[in-house]
């Protein structure tokens, strides 16, 4: 039997490095092992601890919630076709900004390293000592946002130092201005959602939730990135470089594994616990978080991404028909995706 217990210090605990990370004149967190293979932070203890607590819940007779690609049910877009003909257009600006505004959101998961998650033993019955809920305030929140946004006393950059180096190397620093972040779409005010628990608790379920979808999201733009780093046919001058900064992207991707493990696994503890209720009756949590956790997974996999592709529509086709034979372009780009669809 694995160990479930462990103490904030080991949570946050890194392997012991042969050599540190350093990229672009950035250094970074994580590091390589002998044989040079990357080593992602803080996951000494953490990996094996997320993959003891998901094994004893299904010991316990649950399932682990899906949090897999096969969620995405809209392909990325543009689409590696049509981001290629964006580049071979000049407007490498396009990408340029991707990966910009993905650094920008990146950082901001740092708010989790300061986060205290709300006390959940207080309202569940079963003891959570021994589960990934029980962890969150022992290092499982610290170490996501120290992974997303650099750990400054240590002089080490996170995700965000990461993307800005993959952009850097693509296009050399300071190759465009800097990228103005869009507005996201708000998620609608609708109320208490499981008022069978206290606001605390409930606005903790979503924000984990929340966080998981956007990790989830996050895994369809890395399959992009590297795609399009990796075809022959792009930055046909700098193939290596090009090589090298998706394999950047692959470390980020190593990176994120863990925390789609751990909340994967937090979200489906708390529909397997007994809740306490005010009355002093008790509900499953199934009962009331399945039908919430649906309405996130339909709202990052659907109403968002449709939000974004139409704002980044409007972008390309204004930067496109700016060109002589614009409207003719903007016909090309869009024949591109009806073409990958078929
Ligand atoms: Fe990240
Ligand atoms: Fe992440």
């Amino acid at each position: 039997m694995s160990r479930l217990l462990y103490s904030k210090d080991e949570i946050l605990a890194d392997h012991p490095y042969a050599k540190a990370h350093v990229e672009a004149g950035y250094r970074l967190h994580g590091g390589f092992d002998d044989k040079g293979h990357y080593i992602s932070p803080r996951t000494l203890h953490r990996w094996p601890a997320i993959h003891a607590w998901g094994n004893a819940l299904k010991t316990r007779g649950h399932d682990l919630v899906d949090s897999s690609q096969a969620l995405m049910v809209r392909g990325s877009f543009p689409t590696t076709e049509q981001q290629k003909f964006l580049l071979d257009q000049g407007l490498g600006q396009t990408l340029w900004d991707s990966l910009s505004v993905t650094g920008v959101i990146e950082a901001r998961g740092k708010n989790l390293a300061e986060a205290t998650a709300a006390d959940f033993q207080s309202i569940v019955v079963e003891d959570i000592s021994q589960t990934a809920t029980g962890h969150l305030n022992k290092g499982l929140l610290r170490a996501h946002g120290l992974d997303e946004g650099g750990d400054a006393s240590r002089g080490e950059g996170g995700h965000d130092a990461m993307w800005f180096a993959v952009r850097d190397m693509l296009f050399g620093k300071h190759a465009y201005p800097h990228a103005v972040v869009p507005d996201s779409l708000a998620r609608p005010e609708m109320g208490r959602l499981m008022p069978q628990i206290p606001p605390e608790h409930e606005r903790w379920i979503l924000l984990l939730m929340n966080v998981l979808m956007i990790e989830v999201r996050a895994e369809n733009f890395f399959n992009f990135c590297t795609a399009v780093m990796r075809d022959p046919r792009n930055f046909r001058d700098r193939r290596d470089v090009a090589m090298h900064a998706a394999d950047l992207v692959d470390r980020i991707r190593q990176d994120e594994a863990p925390h789609v493990g751990y909340l994967t696994v937090v979200v489906s503890e708390l529909r397997s616990f007994t809740f306490k209720l005010a009355d002093g009756s008790t509900v499953k949590g199934a009962s009331f978080i399945d039908p919430v956790w649906r309405g996130m997974v339909q709202w990052h996999s659907v109403a968002n991404v449709d939000f974004a592709r139409e704002q980044t529509r409007l972008e390309l086709e204004g930067l496109l028909a700016k060109k002589p034979n614009g409207q003719d372009l903007i016909r090309q780009f869009h024949s591109l995706e009806r073409k990958e669809a078929a």
